[in-house]
């Protein structure tokens, strides 16, 4: 079917929860896949024909020629990553003629990645377990209006006039606060002019191009990095991102108002994993924890740091559909769970007094006495990874799916059991309403 509905397709928890794989399906049918946060802290692995390409910056969508692949004005790039990604496609006979870059989107540069690692280590115990690639500091440097855009990085006089200027304010912190060796402007120069040189024919002005194929119903999906829980204003703070993976920053990052949104589909996995420091009420330290990392191979895609799993927490998933619009949810890896005696969802949180806490507290983050409430529902021990139907799935399993559901309050519009593109399930009338355009403008 023709999806002519931009739709926004965001993670509903802490991140990882396999969007590339959503939005892969549903590029199929639209003119563009616009990256709308985030840098390369985040990763994704795509496979076509048998080939697996890992990308951290460039959309997913880059192996289809016939759609527009927009880095937005949102995301941080950093320039080396990129052009190694580019080029990694170019020797595979990939085109990348389709690919564009926000000229107003912000670079990462040498004294981002060394600031991120020099402030994670000052920050001793209390450490936020960041990826180490230069996010923060790179989104604090355009937030206090030091940062450097991509337009201006492609401007050699400009560009090195810049890094002049901000090396020399940044060598100040990183000697006289952190006793480190300055850095040299000219060597950043020097390295970065042939990135600046091979990304300038990518960089363009995109919420003109964005605004056009949204408003004229040629389908627009919306790529969210990371997830719900690690928004900068809305998620576990300060353990969190720099960014905005809410939906709503597929409008700041993009450069196109809320109205011309559609849908917004939330991705999430049959249970829950965080990487990094940070509050995680359902984490399993137990055998069941190990149990789903080594099924789920849950290690990052970009650091390869093993990550803390735990059970499905519906306390969190309600606070994504409710601060995302969430308009119907895909729930992945169920494959994972299979071979449990028994699953559990967390239905809702206990405070220190007893009471029964169904929405997501505020003081999460600092108060430790919130323990998760339960509902203990039969495992399944048979395969489901080639299960195509709700119907081919195990009764226990599809009773898990339908308990997530009603405790959601979202229809699920597709279940994934496992990384295939066809592994999936989907609810063609829910699919249809997320692919359907409502016509404001
Ligand atoms: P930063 O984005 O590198 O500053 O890291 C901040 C926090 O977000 C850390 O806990 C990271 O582990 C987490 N984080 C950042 N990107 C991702 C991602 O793509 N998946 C999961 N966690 C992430």
């Amino acid at each position: 079917m023709a999806n002519s509905a931009n739709v926004v397709i965001v993670g509903a928890q802490w991140g990882d929860e396999a969007k590339g794989k959503l939005v892969d399906f549903l590029a199929c049918n639209a003119s563009m896949v616009v990256r709308y946060g985030g840098g390369n802290n985040a990763g994704h692995t795509v496979t076509a024909n048998g080939i697996e390409y890992k990308f951290h910056l460039i959309p997913a969508g880059i192996l289809n020629p016939d759609i527009l692949c927009i880095v937005g004005s949102g995301v941080v790039i950093d320039p080396g990553v990129l052009v190694k990604e580019i080029e990694g496609l170019v020797n595979r006979g990939v085109s990348v003629a389709n690919l564009k870059l926000s000229s107003a989107a912000h670079v990462i540069l040498p004294y981002h990645r060394l600031l991120d690692e020099l402030e994670e280590r000052g920050r001793g115990a209390s450490k936020i377990g960041t990826t180490g690639r230069g996010i923060g500091p790179a989104y604090a440097d355009k937030s206090n209006r030091y940062g450097i855009r991509l337009s201006e990085f492609v401007c050699p006089e400009v560009f090195a006039a810049r890094v002049r200027a901000v090396v020399a304010e940044k060598n100040l912190i990183i000697e006289k606060v952190y006793g480190e060796a300055p850095l040299d402007a000219d060597q950043i120069i020097a390295e970065y002019t042939p990135y600046a040189e091979a990304l300038k024919p990518f960089c363009s002005e995109i919420a003109p191009l964005v605004y056009d194929a949204a408003s004229h119903g040629k389908g627009v999906i919306f790529e969210g990095a990371q997830g719900t829980l690690l928004d900068i204003d809305l998620g576990t703070y300060p353990y969190v991102t720099s960014s905005h993976p809410i939906a709503g920053g597929a409008c700041l990052g993009t450069g196109i108002g809320p109205t011309l949104i559609d849908s917004v589909v939330g991705v999430a996995k049959g249970y829950t994993t965080r990487v990094g420091s940070g509050v995680f009420p359902t984490e399993l330290l137990d055998e069941r924890g190990d149990y789903i990392r080594e099924r789920g191979h849950e290690y990052g895609t970009t650091t390869g740091r093993p990550r803390r799993c735990g059970w499905l927490d519906t306390v969190i998933l309600r606070f994504a559909v409710k601060v995302n619009g969430m308009t119907a949810l895909s729930l992945g890896h169920l494959d994972v769970l299979t071979g449990m005696n028994e699953v559990q969802i967390c239905v809702a949180y206990r405070n220190a007094e007893g009471e029964l806490i169904n929405d997501l507290p505020s003081d999460l983050v600092t108060n430790a006495g919130y323990t998760p409430v339960y509902e203990t529902l039969p495992g399944w021990h048979e395969d489901v990874s080639n299960a195509r139907t709700a119907e081919e799935l195990p009764a226990n399993a599809r009773a898990y799916v339908a308990r997530v559901q009603a405790l959601c309050g979202v229809p699920i519009a597709a279940i994934s059991v496992g990384p295939g593109r066809e592994q999936t399930i989907l609810d063609a009338e829910v699919m249809q309403k997320v692919q359907t355009r409502r016509q404001w403008v």
